[in-house]
């Protein structure tokens, strides 16, 4: 018989939010009324059932889950009747947890009860994601948030309260910073007042039609707002791990860094998209049936998405994966101009280097264009 492939990490999309902020691209919806949810776990189920036929064909089976990431959309919201079903399908599906697993659920600031949050630690959640985007009330009001501020430190209250380990979404690049004088770095030492293991930094990024499109700040105070934030995390004793994150010691998001060392991923949900290592194979759910969108990634495409996940983390590139002696004078350029470390025959992107990441792999395309 054929050896089976394990695979150890999962994400579900949970896709109902209270309101829809207008920059958001995930796919989520308003549920109309709990017909919404009882449908969606309905085809969540019909997923889960798909899900293991695939892997059945392609001979996966599921190891015992190292992480297990419930994003949205607001999971939050799905409650205890969340947590239960969610528990149902992992038993009817012999999908276990093991011992260190590392399972993350997604928070809201005044979308959820202390009963779900509970209800989700029984389960085995023992690390939260807490979306609070800006410490300000214009700005989370400019950010068409549902949330207010009191929502924010009452969630804050609990989750030191509970010695809940948490982590905080936090955006820079926000309409009107320039004009409302945002004091990011104030709104951020408040927040590590409450003891967050994480940071995950964003730059909103927005669609043409935005409705602040055109009071977004310019790409010079952008980049030093990030420089900014980056220095402070870091005097805090923060280590900025990947492009957009930063983690105190051993509090790196563990499922992520699968996502970026290009691991096999599983994922369940409307618009979810997981990936299949060995086979090279990535899908996307549709949205509204049990059913898979298929790619199956070509060398070359396998080649650059390592180099670019590679680029991102501070485990550095190898610079053994590429033949050319070039990547080793581009990487030395990069050290040079104070972008990177060379380390154990490793490229090391800085803050700065993350910081214009993009422009960095136009530079290795356009000197390495017989290897791209
Ligand atoms: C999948 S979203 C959902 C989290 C949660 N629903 C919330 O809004 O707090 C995860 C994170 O992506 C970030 N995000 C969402 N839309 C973004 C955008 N247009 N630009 C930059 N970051 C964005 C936010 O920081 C958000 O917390
Ligand atoms: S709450 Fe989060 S997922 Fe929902 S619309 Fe707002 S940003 Fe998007």
């Amino acid at each position: 018989m054929q050896e089976k492939l394990a695979v150890k990490s999962l994400y579900l999309h949970y896709p109902f939010c209270r309101h829809l902020c207008n920059y958001c691209d995930f796919y989520k919806n308003v549920p109309k009324s709990e017909a919404d949810v009882d449908n969606f776990e309905v085809l969540l189920s019909a997923m889960f059932k798909a899900h293991d036929e695939k892997f059945s064909e392609l001979a996966y089976e599921w190891a015992d889950l190292e992480t297990l990431y419930i994003g949205g959309g607001t999971p939050s919201l799905w409650g205890e009747r969340g947590a239960s079903k969610l528990s149902e399908l992992l038993g009817e599906y012999d999908i276990n947890l093991s011992q260190n697993a590392e399972f993350t659920l997604e928070v809201n600031p005044g979308s959820w009860t202390e009963e779900s949050l509970l209800a989700w630690q029984n389960l085995g959640v023992n690390r939260f994601s807490l979306g609070i985007q800006a410490l300000d009330s214009t700005f989370i009001k400019l950010l068409d948030r549902v949330h207010n501020i009191d929502d924010v430190y009452t969630t804050l209250a609990k989750f030191s309260e509970i010695k809940a380990n948490f982590s905080v979404d936090f955006m820079l690049g926000l309409p009107f910073s320039e004009k409302y004088n945002r004091n990011i770095l104030k709104e951020l030492d408040e927040i590590l007042s409450y003891s967050p293991k994480h940071i995950s930094l964003y730059i909103l990024t927005v669609k043409d039609h935005y409705i602040h499109a055109k009071d977004l700040p310019d790409d010079e105070y952008i980049e030093k707002e990030y420089m900014e934030v980056s220095n402070y995390l870091q005097s805090k004793g923060f280590l900025h791990y990947e492009v957009s994150n930063f983690a105190l010691e051993g509090h790196e998001s563990k499922h992520n860094k699968e996502y970026w060392k290009m691991n096999s991923v599983a994922a369940i949900g409307p618009s979810a998209t997981g990936f299949l290592k060995e086979e090279k194979f990535r899908y996307k759910w549709k949205v509204k049936s049990a059913e898979i969108v298929e790619e199956r990634l070509t060398e070359d495409e396998l080649f650059l998405e390592e180099v670019y996940m590679g680029l991102r983390i501070n485990d550095g590139l190898s610079l053994n994966k590429f033949s050319e002696s070039e990547f080793s004078t581009i990487a030395k350029e990069w050290s040079e101009r104070d972008l990177a470390t060379l380390e154990d025959n490793k490229v090391k992107l800085n803050s700065k280097g993350f910081l214009i990441l993009g422009s960095l792999m136009d530079e290795l395309f356009l000197r390495l264009k017989n290897k791209f």
